[in-house]
């Protein structure tokens, strides 16, 4: 069972020049998996949220590629907000971690890097569900 403490801020490289910074990231050496997918969001409406659901399998690294926005984590047990609002920094999250995504900036771009491909079957988007699944003595 993944806790909120295993979500963490990893910062990246960040390569400074007077013509614009550049950022990178490769999968398996800034951060713990390989990337299969990236997809992103952007053009929030002021006060809404995204998320709202954990995953089976799925390992994913956060980004705020533009402007800011909160990552609420919870593992069942305990909750964490962590403010995205640097570029060269992002958020790895393991599975079965819920998160949802609020308090978005006008223009924020959120970028997400992912260890697998879509699958609806890896979501757990039902809270009760989650919850039994964390609790004391439930199947690994
Ligand atoms: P969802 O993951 O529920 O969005 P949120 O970012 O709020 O958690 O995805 C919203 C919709 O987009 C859902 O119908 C599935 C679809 N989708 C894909 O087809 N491919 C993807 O890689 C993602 C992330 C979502």
């Amino acid at each position: 069972m993944n806790r909120v403490q295993d979500c963490r801020l990893i910062q990246l490289p960040k390569i400074p020049d007077p013509r614009g910074n550049l950022t990178f990231i490769e999968g398996e050496r800034h951060i713990p998996f390989a990337i299969r997918r990236a997809y992103w969001i952007y053009d929030v409406p002021g006060g809404e949220v995204r998320g709202g659901h954990a995953y089976q399998a799925l390992q994913e690294f956060v980004v705020a590629l533009s402007g800011s926005f909160d990552v609420v984590l919870d593992d069942g047990h305990e909750r964490r907000t962590v403010l995205l609002n640097r570029s060269y920094f992002g958020l790895y999250i393991p599975q079965l971690i819920w998160r949802h995504l609020e308090n978005f900036s006008t223009n924020a771009v959120c970028l997400i890097l992912a260890s697998l491909p879509y699958d609806e079957h890896d979501y757990i988007r039902d809270p009760a569900l989650f919850a039994q699944r964390q609790a004391p003595g439930s199947a690994p």
